[in-house]
């Protein structure tokens, strides 16, 4: 391990100086806030993996130290060199005596202060907006979700086996294709990974794809992104029992894990952990589209054999403490690839995870059309182009076998661990109807 050094001190991340204490240290970060009194300046410095309390006082420090801090404006960057104090009222238990401070970049009239600011504001200032403590709570936890969901496959031996972005085939109906010109032929930016993954699981047995998906949502709703990450496993002999496994084991997995490592970030964005904890428990209910139509009978918005709405889907969702999974929706509202049910031939063999809380469908998957020219038909009846499913159609014609898969939204998953009333705030820069900048 290399250290980082500046005039021979060490360089120490505010989230480790708990492991540094009464050492001489060097921290290096942005002022996010100052307050002075009398001979006292009391700086909040964060540089990312925490935020730490510095108190600089008259007299106790040289003279160019002590106006430097005084004169710090929020957002400024400053070094600090101090000694690492254990401090029973701090919020990480350390605060920082400095031996000196220096501004390395000022900031003047930084746009986001501490008065309320509304989204189109924030929105607009998201480069900025990142930097606050609430926005790197939810980065870091998005940042544990990744290594989570890249460590959970490892273990289990699923091969990481992404897809292409640019694809000349449809994967989830042809309304929210985004259409880029490839070389002057016609293609689309991908809506899901899954059908190269099945081709891919083909060739590995277990395989992921994580990546991003991009749709022309044309809707403007807290739920839905036009690019947002999505992890899609695919695996070889998985019937729709094993997928649905594999799902509650994956977000318990992933719920456990954050709520282990992230607890300061959960804290920070007020989370209330208990509505969370029940998440790491496994078996999650599991209802059948009937049943779950059941449910909703009350509701009169909801048409028995439609697709559930997002008033419908929290509906479901509060009617359990953790996740809850339906399954065998009717076939006509579900995608071109997903098998019919050889019980009940119009209900497909597919699952959604439903988040509590009013988060919503979090997972979609399926056990997946093995027969040729059952796939065939279902291209046909969806109007999709057949030449472009040739290769599509081989992996049914060469040694196809029963195997299946889901596909768990990222920022979907995120958005209900941090309680974001928005996925907005749960990717870096989001990407919305009208909204492309920064
Ligand atoms: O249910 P979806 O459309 O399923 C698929 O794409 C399958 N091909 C996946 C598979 O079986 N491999 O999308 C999967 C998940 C949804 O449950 C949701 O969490 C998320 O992707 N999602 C979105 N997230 C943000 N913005 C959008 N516009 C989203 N559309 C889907
Ligand atoms: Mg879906």
């Amino acid at each position: 391990m290399t250290f980082q050094s500046y005039k021979g001190i060490r360089a120490v991340p505010i989230r480790r100086l708990g492991e540094h204490l009464d050492q001489e240290v060097l921290v290096q970060g942005w002022l996010a806030n100052i307050r002075s009194k009398g001979k006292l300046h009391f700086l909040q410095i964060r540089d990312g993996s925490g935020t730490v309390q510095a108190v600089v006082a008259k007299g106790a420090i040289d003279e160019a130290s002590f106006e430097a801090a005084g004169a710090l404006t929020q957002e400024a960057s400053v070094r600090i060199v101090g000694k690492a104090v254990a401090d029973e009222r701090a919020p990480t238990g350390v605060e920082l005596q400095p031996t000196l401070v220096e501004l390395v970049g000022p900031s003047v009239d930084f746009p986001i202060t501490k008065k309320e600011h509304g989204p189109a504001f924030l929105m607009e200032h998201r480069h900025l907006w990142l930097r606050s403590k609430k926005q790197t709570a939810i980065m870091r936890i998005r940042h544990e979700v990744i290594q989570a969901i890249r460590d959970f496959f490892y273990e289990r031996e699923f091969y990481c086996m992404d897809s292409p972005m640019f694809t000349p085939n449809a994967c989830e109906g042809t309304t929210t294709l985004f259409n880029v010109d490839y070389f002057g032929d016609p293609a689309y930016l991908t809506q899901s990974g899954q059908l190269y993954g099945e081709a891919s699981a083909m060739a590995l047995g277990k395989i992921y794809v994580f990546g991003p998906a991009f749709r022309a949502e044309k809707s403007k709703t807290k739920r839905h992104l036009t690019e947002f990450w999505m992890v899609e496993p695919e695996a070889a002999y998985y019937d729709l029992d094993d997928v649905m496994s594999l799902a509650e084991d994956f977000v318990s997995t992933i719920v456990g894990r954050v709520l282990e490592r992230r607890r300061t970030e959960l804290e920070d964005l007020e989370r209330d952990v208990s509505k969370l904890e029940p998440a790491t428990s496994t078996p999650y209910p599991r209802l059948s589209y009937l049943e779950a139509s059941k449910l909703l009978e009350k509701d009169p918005t909801f048409v028995q054999g439609d697709d559930f709405g997002a008033p419908h889907e929290t509906l479901l969702g509060d009617a359990h403490d953790r996740p809850v999974l339906v399954h065998r929706y009717p076939r006509k509202i579900k995608s071109f690839y997903m098998k019919a049910d050889p019980q009940a031939p119009d209900l497909a063999l597919c699952v959604d995870m439903i988040a509590p809380e009013g988060y919503g469908e979090i997972i979609g998957g399926s056990e997946r059309e093995d027969d040729l020219e059952v796939l065939q038909k279902r291209i046909e009846e969806h109007e999709l182009p057949m030449e472009q499913f040739q290769w599509y159609l081989d992996l049914r014609r060469f040694g196809s076998v029963p195997h299946g898969g889901f596909g768990l939204g990222l920022e979907r998953l995120v958005a209900w661990l941090t309680g974001a009333e928005h996925l907005r705030e749960c990717i870096p820069f989001p990407r919305m109807l009208y909204r492309i900048y920064p």
